[in-house]
């Protein structure tokens, strides 16, 4: 088949968060089943061109917006045989500081920025060979799929051409006012309840969960979260309308990239079985951090964007209570600007015991994960999360909330210790998520061997891309 797969972040080109990991390694797994595979991106400055071997098609194309036509062009990257990723370009929209915006806030110009994007996924397609399947991912791309069904196919292009959306996150769903709505050149017909319209405004996620063909989010578990008003932002009504073509596929990891026994980017390798040799990592980022060196404390570890999602005001409020566990804490992350600076004041209120790096560092991920013993990722909801799946590999070992993807992929202590992977609570409080990480330290203290076997249990975990690719070509070839 060809699959023409459209996304706002690829790794290892750009990234923000886990939907680049997983555009990144599906797409190769893809490939390598044998389907052609033309990934589309937008041609942000951020990209490193010069490392890469960027060519420029000759594509040209305009795209109108409101009463504008708006000129694009497109380079091409070609990744293998089968696998070649397409830039569109256009430097007023894609030669920003940013990919999306501040953590504090998108920018303002968004509608406009992925409404280009997103045609110019379907303009680009007309030049390609026969699409099969159009695959698109949250609301950056979803509206393609709107553009796909009422505007295209009705001119008689791409007949027959079937079309995906998968959501990673029903938090973020390209929300704009009713004001924009000349900018889509489309009838206020579409701007009604089962149309794109949203509490008065444009929602270009609803509009890929409204007219695509099948729809697929990134978890079991999160595919059901999301048709309950709890966990549905306001799209559990239209989601569940659509349950017959809702899949929940689960994430895969590359273990090319996260496994401890081959990684270039850590200063000790290790597997299961020489479980000891991870020590040397923590001591050695206790030494580069200026952490205090003490091999035998608990290292309670955190890389994340620094949202409401990630529960992150969860720690807030007891966070000098964990202190006093005696533990060492490292944050990795960016984001929202209150929380960067709280855990900056953090880092300087407990000096050698608290390190925030407030930034973003793809090789100091690999190194906490090889450092730390306990990852805290107590979410307030998470579609797959591949940062747990990550920390279990490195023997870091996950202490979750259990909701999405997390429930679906820690096997927490209470089901027995011997298969045991992590730690997990349910009930989204400060108070829970304290008592939890006081068992998981008192059991590092007081039961070593146990402890490490819970490291090891999730090192053995395998999330194969094999299994998810078999998945969705299932859901291409529906
Ligand atoms: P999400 O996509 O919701 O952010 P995931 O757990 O699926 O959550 O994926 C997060 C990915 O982003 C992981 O690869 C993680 O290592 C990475 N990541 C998050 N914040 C940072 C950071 N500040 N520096 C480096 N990597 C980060
Ligand atoms: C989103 C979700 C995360 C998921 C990732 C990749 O960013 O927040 O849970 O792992 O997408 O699908």
């Amino acid at each position: 088949m060809h699959i023409v797969f459209g996304v706002s972040e690829y790794y290892p080109l750009v990234k923000v968060g886990g939907m680049a990991d997983f555009a990144g390694s599906f797409t190769k797994k893809l490939a390598s089943c044998g389907h052609r595979v033309s990934v589309v991106l937008p041609g942000y400055s951020a990209i490193e061109r010069n490392r890469l071997n960027v060519k420029d098609t000759g594509i040209q194309f305009t795209i109108p917006i409101g009463k504008e036509n708006v000129a694009g062009s497109v380079s091409e990257i070609k990744m293998s045989e089968n696998l070649t990723i397409y830039l569109i370009e256009n430097e007023h929209y894609f030669d920003r500081d940013y990919l999306f915006g501040t953590g504090d806030k998108g920018y303002t110009d968004n509608a406009e920025r992925f409404l280009f994007f997103s045609r110019a996924i379907l303009e680009l397609a007309e030049k390609l060979p026969d699409a099969d399947v159009f695959h698109m991912n949250d609301w950056h791309t979803a509206i393609a799929l709107f553009y796909l069904k009422e505007y295209y196919q009705k001119l008689g292009k791409f007949t027959g051409v079937k079309s995906l959306l998968t959501i990673h996150n029903l938090g973020y769903q390209g929300l704009f006012w009713h004001h924009d709505m000349h900018l889509l050149n489309m009838g206020w017909e579409y701007f009604t309840a089962d149309g794109i319209e949203f509490y008065d405004h444009i929602n270009f996620l609803k509009s890929g969960i409204v007219f695509a063909d099948e729809i697929t989010t990134v978890s079991p578990a999160y595919a059901r979260e999301i048709q309950t008003p709890e966990t549905g932002f306001g799209l559990d009504g239209i989601l569940r309308s659509r349950a017959d073509h809702l899949t929940g596929i689960l994430n895969g990891v590359d273990y090319k990239i996260w496994n401890p026994w081959f990684d270039k980017l850590i200063e000790s390798r290790y597997s299961g079985k020489q479980f000891g040799r991870k020590l040397a990592n923590k001591m050695e980022l206790q030494r580069e951090m200026g952490l205090e060196k003490e091999p035998d404390t608990p290292l309670i570890t955190i890389i994340s964007r620094l949202t409401e999602q990630k529960g992150i005001d969860l720690i807030l409020p007891v966070f000098d209570m964990i202190m006093d566990m005696g533990i060492q804490f490292v944050l990795l992350g960016t984001g929202k600007s209150d929380l960067e600076d709280f855990f900056r004041g953090a880092e300087h209120r407990y000096k050698g015991r608290v390190v925030s790096y407030i930034g973003y560092d793809e090789t100091v991920a690999h190194r906490i994960h090889a450092a730390g013993d306990i990852y805290l990722m107590p979410s307030r909801y998470e579609p797959c999360g591949l940062s747990q799946l990550y920390a279990m590999k490195y023997g870091n070992v996950p202490l979750v909330r259990l909701v999405g993807g997390l429930r679906d992929t820690v096997i927490t202590t209470d089901r027995g210790m011997e298969q045991a992977t992590g730690f997990g609570f349910e009930y989204y409080s400060p108070y829970t998520l304290y008592e939890t990480l006081k068992d998981a330290v008192t059991l590092y203290r007081e039961d070593r061997d146990a402890f490490q076997r819970l490291a090891r249990n999730g090192m053995e975990q395998r999330f194969s891309w094999t299994e998810t690719a078999k998945n969705y070509q299932k859901i291409y070839k529906k």
